[in-house]
């Protein structure tokens, strides 16, 4: 229900940040009750945990992609190109797939703003399930290019179960359909293809927050990046990146770093997420929650992979070792099929050309000739 004009008046009067940093940000939700924060992340709040992001010079995904002898990088995520060639996307897949990368600090710090009550929404660009894996409620997570959660027939639209698809990816295989042979891809959104329904879904929680968090990202991807502007003007937003992003030149839209519009409402933190975030939380007393947040969890995930890669590798061992005893029975059965033969063999030529098939025999035979000549 929209407010009246006095109330817009008081609420952008009071969204003035008395700095465009993270402190301007902490000391504004001291004195407002912050309730209602999204987070709109990208691949920079994973490339702590190995992941590359897609555009950092060098480092980033679009740079390294050589091998695969792209027309263009994106293609690697092009929905004509895949059907055409889904060989690169398959095999950067196996590089990326999770289930050994761990969520970072940034990661649990999203998790924590939940656990403190104030969080509304996670909208990520990521694909990799670090959101997930962290703890966080898919009902919280809007993963607005998809991820690899869940996989999908192209053709036509058969659920693929993810068990099998995993399986397929991290042998180098290409997944088909089990109905129709058409191809099978993880559920992410690649360039030509709409985002996920849930996204459109859940615009709506822009109107709703009152604080908003930008962290790595560089907004170049639409329709995501316009999200920066979805918040109403008078709700506090705030940037965590390696480089500044999203500050268009016009005074409607984009961050406004240096207030040059009157709109005391954009500050920025350059620098690494994690520190970033560590800052925020110890700014707001929960640097304690966070270290040991992270610790608790991080420790609990890395035994829990441990235990599975030990379970995994019992397992094939024991496989081997039935291989080795298959082997072992079936060269033992060729074997004795063998001799039989051979036996049966021996048998005929006795037979017919009265040639012994028992050795001695055939010593006592000669004998008993040569002495009969
Ligand atoms: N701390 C802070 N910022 C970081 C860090 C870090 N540790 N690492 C990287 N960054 C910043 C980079 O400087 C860059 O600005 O994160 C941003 C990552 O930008 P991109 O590589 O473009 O990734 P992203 O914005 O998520 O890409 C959006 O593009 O190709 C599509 O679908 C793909 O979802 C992806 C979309």
């Amino acid at each position: 229900m929209p407010g009246t004009r006095s109330q817009y008046k008081a609420k952008t009067a009071a969204a003035k940040l008395d700095a465009p940093t993270i402190e301007g940000i902490v000391n504004y939700i001291k004195k407002n009750d912050v309730k209602r924060i999204i987070v709109m992340s990208g691949a920079g709040i994973s490339t702590d945990s190995g992941i590359p992001d897609f555009r950092s010079k060098g480092t980033g995904l679009y740079d390294n992609l050589q091998k695969f002898n792209l027309p263009y990088a994106e293609a690697i995520f092009d929905i004509d190109y895949f059907m055409e060639k889904p060989e690169p996307f398959y095999a950067l897949a196996k590089e990326l797939y999770p289930g050994k990368y761990y969520p970072t600090k940034t990661h649990y710090f999203i998790r924590l703003l939940h656990e403190k009550g104030m969080l509304l929404r996670n909208f990520t660009q990521n694909i990799d399930t670090l959101e997930r894996l962290a703890g966080l409620d898919e009902d919280l997570i809007v993963e607005a290019h998809g991820s690899f959660a869940t996989a999908s027939c192209v053709e036509c639209k058969n659920v693929a179960d993810p068990a099998q698809v995993k399986k397929k990816v991290l042998k180098g295989e290409v997944a088909r359909c089990s109905s129709c042979d058409g191809l099978i891809k993880p559920d992410i959104t690649f360039f030509g293809q709409n985002l996920p329904k849930r996204f459109f879904k859940r615009l709506h929680d822009f109107s709703e927050a009152d604080l908003l968090i930008v962290i790595g990202t560089s907004l170049q991807v639409q329709p995501f990046a316009s999200l920066i502007d979805d918040v109403p003007d008078y709700v506090p937003r705030l940037l965590i990146n390696k480089e500044k992003a999203g500050d268009h030149h016009t005074s409607h839209s984009g961050f406004d770093f240096k207030w040059k519009y009157g709109k005391k409402r954009d500050a920025l933190f350059l620098g690494d997420c994690n520190e970033g975030v560590q800052k925020f939380a110890e700014l707001m007393g929960w640097k304690d929650d966070l270290e040991s947040l992270y610790n608790k969890e991080h420790a609990k995930l890395k035994s829990i992979w441990e235990a599975e890669t030990l379970a995994e590798k019992v397992e094939k061992e024991h496989e081997a070792e039935e291989e080795e005893k298959q082997i072992e029975k079936e060269t033992k059965s060729e074997d004795e099929k063998q001799h039989k033969e051979i036996e049966a063999l021996a048998k005929v030529l006795e037979e017919k050309l009265h040639i012994p098939s028992d050795p001695q025999e055939s010593k006592d035979r000669s004998n008993a000739t040569s002495s009969s000549k």
